[in-house]
């Protein structure tokens, strides 16, 4: 069935960095998109640039998600068909340190969400899930049927919500696509947006290529004595554009849904292939023609050795596969640094 392109797409933490992607994403698509975001970790540079990338404008709303009030003019303001949901905090050490901070601004957020999409007969979400939510397993590739057990508070709040959602379409009939990304790495192949982390980055590939344009000395890799085959973690590692399509490809699913039906499916978003930490240093090497200093450090903790994705339902249900290479995402995420040094505050 066709869609029609006047739909009206929410997407909460539109600034972010997968939700600037899925934005450009939707607008390219045809559809209407307004935003909410607080910019709590996030610039407002982002959406202009969505804006210069796609020639098409935007509605903006800045503000909480927690701010039931302002959440509930906003959909009386716009005929919302559903909703893309990427708003939370996500920097795993910090959810351990300030554990209610997460709860507060993840699950209490999204339950504001909830309340006020099910008053606006609202009942269509894409939910921004993480591979995190499965138990540390020896054995891979994860299928969505693989255990849960998230290990950290920021992953415990996304099993939380999944559970929320699935609790919700038991009572009524919401669809509800619970999207577990794996490792979203590159950028938009203009150059023009990407990942902005603020202070250290957290994860791999930011810190990669800061090190290679500079930014910092050197990369601490944590642990070279993994069961793996050159000792460091393996990752599946999945181009941002590639996930945005995966979140298209979910939202024409649910759009196409019965409404009085109620659905809710998780899908992982990964490629099915695992790099190393060392082979993502030197394949980042070979593309940006910079050298990337590196330390070998003591593991991280919480750190599982190798993560990848059996992500055949996202195939057989969605009709969407991963289909840039590891070379297009370094290429993308070393365009984005190299015209952005100091990312959106260059
Ligand atoms: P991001 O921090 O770049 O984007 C999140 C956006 O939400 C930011 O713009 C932030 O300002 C906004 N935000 C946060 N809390 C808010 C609130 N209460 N009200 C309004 N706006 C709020 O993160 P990202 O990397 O784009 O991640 C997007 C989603 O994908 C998140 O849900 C994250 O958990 C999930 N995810 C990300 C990764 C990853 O490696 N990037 C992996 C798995 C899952
Ligand atoms: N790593 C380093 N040095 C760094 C950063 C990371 O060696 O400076 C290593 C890690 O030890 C790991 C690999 O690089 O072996 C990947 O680490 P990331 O932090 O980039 O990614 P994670 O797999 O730990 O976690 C990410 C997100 C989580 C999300 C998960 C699955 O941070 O929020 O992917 O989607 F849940």
């Amino acid at each position: 069935m066709d869609i029609a392109v006047t739909e009206t797409i929410l997407v909460t933490g539109g600034a972010g960095y997968i939700g600037s992607h899925a934005c450009v994403a939707l607008l390219i698509a045809g559809f209407e998109v307004v935003v909410l975001d607080n910019f709590s970790n996030s610039h407002p540079l982002a959406l202009e640039r969505v804006q210069k990338i796609t020639g098409r404008t935007l509605v903006f709303q800045q503000g909480d998600l927690r701010d039931h009030t302002m959440l509930d003019q906003l959909f009386h303001a716009h005929r919302i068909s559903a909703v893309m949901h990427f708003a939370v905090l996500k920097a795993v050490g910090e959810s351990c340190s300030n554990p209610l901070a997460y709860y507060d601004n993840n699950v209490v957020g999204t339950i504001h969400l909830l309340q006020v999409m099910q008053a606006h007969a609202v009942q269509r979400l894409i939910f921004s899930s993480s591979a995190t939510v499965y138990r540390p397993s020896a054995v891979m590739p994860l299928d969505e049927n693989a255990a849960l057990g998230a290990t950290n508070p920021y992953g415990q709040t996304k099993q939380m919500i999944e559970q929320m959602l699935m609790d919700c379409c038991a009572s009524a009939p919401w669809q509800v696509a619970l999207l577990r990304y794996f490792n979203p790495v590159g950028a938009h192949e203009s150059g023009l947006i990407g990942e902005d982390p603020a202070g250290i980055p957290n994860n791999l590939l930011p810190y990669v290529a800061q090190v290679a344009a500079g930014v910092r000395e050197v990369l601490p890799v944590f642990g070279n004595d993994y069961n793996t085959p050159d000792g460091t973690g393996v990752r599946d590692f999945i181009h941002v554009q590639d996930l945005v399509a995966g979140h298209l490809a979910a939202l024409r699913l649910l759009l196409t849904k019965d409404k009085q039906q109620a659905f809710c499916r998780p899908y992982n978003l990964g490629t099915g292939n695992g790099y190393s930490v060392l082979e993502m240093v030197q394949a980042f090497e070979r593309i940006s023609g910079k050298s990337v200093r590196y330390r070998i450090m003591p593991r991280r903790d919480g750190d599982v050795a190798a993560c990848w994705a059996n992500a055949q339902r996202a195939q057989q249900e969605l009709s969407w596969v991963a289909e840039k290479n590891l070379d297009a995402m370094l290429a993308d995420s070393w365009r984005w640094q190299s015209n952005n040094p100091q990312g959106y505050r260059s």
